[in-house]
């Protein structure tokens, strides 16, 4: 399945009747990559859950490759493309390392899962463990690699690099970037690493209190102290 664009409009969701996404709308052409920013609390992680059918739409348009999924359940906007790796790991605990991957291949050949051991050499060590074995860190990139594998259209990545060695978040993210570059994959990265995620992404939005306070490019944001300060709270970029 080839890279598809991803189109949001005006939707506002959120759990129960607390609403936590207000009003959000923005386009990601196909194969493109949207860093998706803000401070702690402000709705990330409840953006990409609303993408991916796990939380309350109060309404708004969710269309993928131009087609509306808003109103299909999550196991259907998987078939239709749709890959989430979730900011809580998920992994099946009693399934082996080996056992996880073959989860994410869907209709992909088993020797394709070499690839996950070539992107995480970690996971190859342990492929006979148990998830609930895992660390951390190990969870993650499980996490991540399950969900390459099964090639979506478009992929939503909450957190990526969290608990991972700097080494493997640069190796990590130049995977994306192959993923994306190569029309293979349209990526929507939350990550709290701003540098990170600036020099991956090709479009920045920022949220602030379940809305878009600020959109842009990567270089429009890092020469933009104010709006770095203010809504990201860090005082510039480096
Ligand atoms: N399951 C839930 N039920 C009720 N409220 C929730 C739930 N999950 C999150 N919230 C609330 O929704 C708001 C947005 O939370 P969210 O997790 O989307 O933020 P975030 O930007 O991902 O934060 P972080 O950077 O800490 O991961 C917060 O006020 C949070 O308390
Ligand atoms: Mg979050």
């Amino acid at each position: 399945m080839p890279a598809a664009s991803l189109e949001i409009e005006n939707l506002s969701a959120g759990y129960g009747p607390t609403r936590v996404i207000e009003g959000v709308s923005f386009s990601v052409p196909a194969g493109s990559r949207l860093a998706v920013l803000g401070r702690n609390g402000v709705g990330k992680t409840s953006l990409l859950a609303t993408l991916a059918g796990q939380t309350r739409r109060y309404h708004g348009e969710i269309r993928l490759g131009g087609r509306d999924i808003a109103n299909e359940p999550s196991a259907a906007r998987a078939l239709a493309g749709l890959g989430y790796v979730p900011q809580t790991r998920d992994v099946f605990p009693t399934l082996t390392v080996e056992e996880n991957l073959f989860v994410g291949l869907k209709h992909r050949p088993k020797d394709a899962i070499s690839e996950a051991y070539d992107m995480f050499p970690r996971l190859k060590e342990r492929r006979k463990n148990l998830g609930r074995q895992l660390s951390g860190g190990e969870q993650q990139m499980l996490s991540t690699a399950r969900s390459i594998l099964g090639r979506p259209a478009v992929l939503l990545l909450d957190e990526p690099l969290e608990g991972l060695a700097p080494v493997i978040c640069e190796e990590l993210m130049a995977a994306f970037s192959t993923l994306a570059g190569s029309g293979e994959m349209t990526i929507l990265l939350v990550e709290q690493r701003i540098q990170s995620a600036l020099d991956f992404a090709d479009g920045v939005i920022i949220l602030e209190r379940g809305r878009i306070a600020w959109q842009g490019t990567p270089q429009a944001l890092a020469a933009d102290h104010g709006t770095v300060e203010r809504l990201l709270g860090v005082g510039g970029l480096h």
